[in-house]
């Protein structure tokens, strides 16, 4: 089974790919700098739509067809929507939100025409819960999630697995955006990015729309809960009226 991570240099992508290896995939670990891990570690920025259809073709070409697509390339601009710089954010959402759509139209029709794969997408609680200092990040990440659903909608007619995984804080390199400016705001009860590893292998192998990575503080997981109960009721009534 062949697999490609995004964002695999580093923290939770880099762990991802240590623990499908150990699982017995093949994998293609992407990031801006070369992955240290990796059968076969490839130098691609996601937000370049471009170098993503140059990159995936190439994969497919000289490796093999894509079974898992990883999509955990991200990152968070610290600070007031007021201070923050257009570019910045534009290139966030080039990363966060269009990374993964590149990546996924390369792929997913192939899945599709072959009735199997998945496809995992790593969100974050950010998604459900804004934060302020990080408000455009999150904005990323509810439009993942909302696309991540509604993929998971459709992919299932053509037996490719979709899944969303949402962490709460995990202990990574996240806070090292120079917009951070040295502050960690990683909290002590962040979990480890093995933790997450684990989840997105989960979402691999089950397609479980959404897989929660709560902290240790296990609060949060509730809030995230609530707002699932209305989207699973949407879906219902989707299959119910035939829409
Ligand atoms: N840490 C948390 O608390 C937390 C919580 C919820 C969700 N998440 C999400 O988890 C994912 C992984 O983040 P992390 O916490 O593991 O942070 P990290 O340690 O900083 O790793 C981020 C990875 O993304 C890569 N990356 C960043 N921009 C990229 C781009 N334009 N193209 C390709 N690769 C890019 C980085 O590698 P290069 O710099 O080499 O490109 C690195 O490998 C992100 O999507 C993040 O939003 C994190």
């Amino acid at each position: 089974m062949l697999a490609l991570v995004t964002g695999a240099s580093k923290g939770i992508g880099k762990a991802t790919v240590e623990l499908l290896m150990k699982e017995g995939y093949e994998v293609v670990a992407t990031s801006r700098s070369e992955p240290e891990v990796g059968h076969h570690r490839i130098k691609l920025d996601v937000s370049d739509r471009g170098k993503v259809e140059e990159v995936v073709r190439k994969v497919m070409e000289e490796i093999g067809e894509i079974d898992v697509l990883v999509n955990n390339a991200g990152f968070g601009v610290y600070g007031s929507f007021l201070e923050t710089p257009v570019e910045e954010e534009e290139y966030m959402v080039k990363t966060n939100f269009l990374g993964p759509i590149y990546t996924t139209k390369m792929v997913y029709p192939h899945m599709a025409k072959r009735r199997m794969g998945s496809i995992v997408n790593v969100v974050s609680e950010a998604a459900y819960v804004n934060s302020p200092v990080l408000l455009v990040y999150s904005a990323t990440k509810a439009a993942l999630s909302s696309f991540t659903n509604g993929l998971w909608s459709e992919a299932r007619k053509y037996g490719v697995k979709v899944s969303g995984v949402y962490p709460g804080p995990v202990k990574t390199n996240f806070s090292s955006h120079p917009s951070f400016k040295g502050r960690e705001i990683t909290p002590k009860y962040a979990v480890e990015p093995e933790a997450v590893a684990r989840a997105i292998l989960k979402g691999i192998r089950t397609g479980k729309r959404e897989i929660y990575v709560p902290s240790k503080l296990r609060v949060d997981p509730y809030f995230l809960k609530l707002a699932n109960v209305a989207q699973e009721i949407t879906y219902r009534l989707v299959d119910k009226f035939s829409l």
